[in-house]
């Protein structure tokens, strides 16, 4: 069978998709045919030659031409705004949702559980929960597709994207790259593993991390000699400070040198990493090496893992 074509429904934002379609190709259709039907009928009846009756012309008919362009404009502004709708709800996942980090590489899907574990190219997840993806890529554009979800977003070097969905079935689907990327784009895909939240707490077991991704984060954090410039001990009275402290940063605004004002959020955070003289935070000289050259994008997700950790240390 090709699932391609006609993938199954694994999700609610699935069977509303192909409702939208669906209907609005219907009502397509229905508008169309009778512009169609008539084209066809008047040919025939008015054709060069025929002896047709071509003398009773309609003067016009306001009401008539009112309402054929009336009534098929409310009904396609009808579609605008449920499909408004449904993309609105697909920009904002839920905030119970559980994230995942994905990276995308010439040609292989990462992808990394918070409590550690690692995939390549297989996505377990547990049914009936939202599930935020955010994704980047190590090297050029890609584009997560899940066919069985109807969910598709570009993955892009240098900045995080998100997509996020509930699935509802358990089951194995497909998962696609869908934008092309390079000599094995075509086969560069895997698998969403749909697991009752049983059976995934039990693969969790057993795929077994004995990290979680902020421990290897702070791991990381440790062997770079970040705290020499941002852990406690640079705070002190007497020392000299040289680098915003992390406790309690993420999710919280930060004033930037040139006046204006972010939100500690992964991008910014991952942005400070790669390329810190980007964004300055106040009161703070750019002395910051980049890290662009040293880590790669997984790295990165561990160090965001735990800032984002001592974030919410600070928030109990
Ligand atoms: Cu990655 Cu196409």
């Amino acid at each position: 069978m090709n699932l391609y074509l006609w993938p199954p429904q694994a999700s609610l934002h699935a069977e509303h998709v192909d409702w939208l379609i669906g209907s609005f190709g219907l009502l397509v259709a229905l508008l169309a045919a009778p512009v169609f039907v008539l084209c066809a009928i008047y040919l025939v009846r008015f054709r060069y030659g025929r002896k047709a009756d071509r003398s009773r012309r309609e003067a016009g008919n306001v009401w008539l031409e009112t309402s054929w362009a009336l009534i098929p404009f409310l009904l396609v502004l009808g579609f605008y705004v449920v499909s408004t709708k449904m993309f609105l709800d697909q920009q904002s996942p839920p905030a119970d949702a559980l994230t995942i980090d994905v990276i995308a590489q010439q040609w292989m899907w990462k992808f990394e559980h918070a409590a550690g574990q690692r995939e390549i190219n297989e996505l377990h997840v547990p049914a009936g929960r939202a599930i935020r993806l955010t994704m980047t890529s190590q090297d050029v554009i890609h584009s997560l597709y899940f066919p069985a979800l109807r969910i598709k977003q570009d993955v892009l070097p240098g900045r995080y994207t998100q997509e996020w969905f509930k699935a509802t079935d358990t089951g194995t689907f497909p998962l696609r790259c869908a934008e092309f990327c390079g000599t094995d784009h075509s086969v560069m895909g895997g698998r969403l593993i749909v697991q009752t939240p049983a059976d995934f707490a039990r693969w969790q077991a057993q795929a077994g991390a004995d990290k979680s991704l902020a421990q290897r984060g702070r791991l990381l954090f440790d062997r770079l000699g970040c705290a020499g410039c941002h852990g406690g001990n640079a705070q002190g009275q007497d020392a000299q400070v040289r680098a915003p402290p992390l406790l309690g940063l993420y999710g919280k605004p930060v004033p930037l040198a040139d006046g204006s004002l972010v939100r500690a959020d992964d991008q910014y955070i991952h942005d400070s990493i790669m390329l810190p003289n980007k964004q300055v935070a106040a009161g703070y000289k750019p002395i910051m090496p980049p890290f662009g050259n040293v880590l790669d994008e997984e790295q990165v997700a561990q160090l965001e893992a735990y800032i984002r950790s001592l974030g919410a240390e600070e928030d109990k």
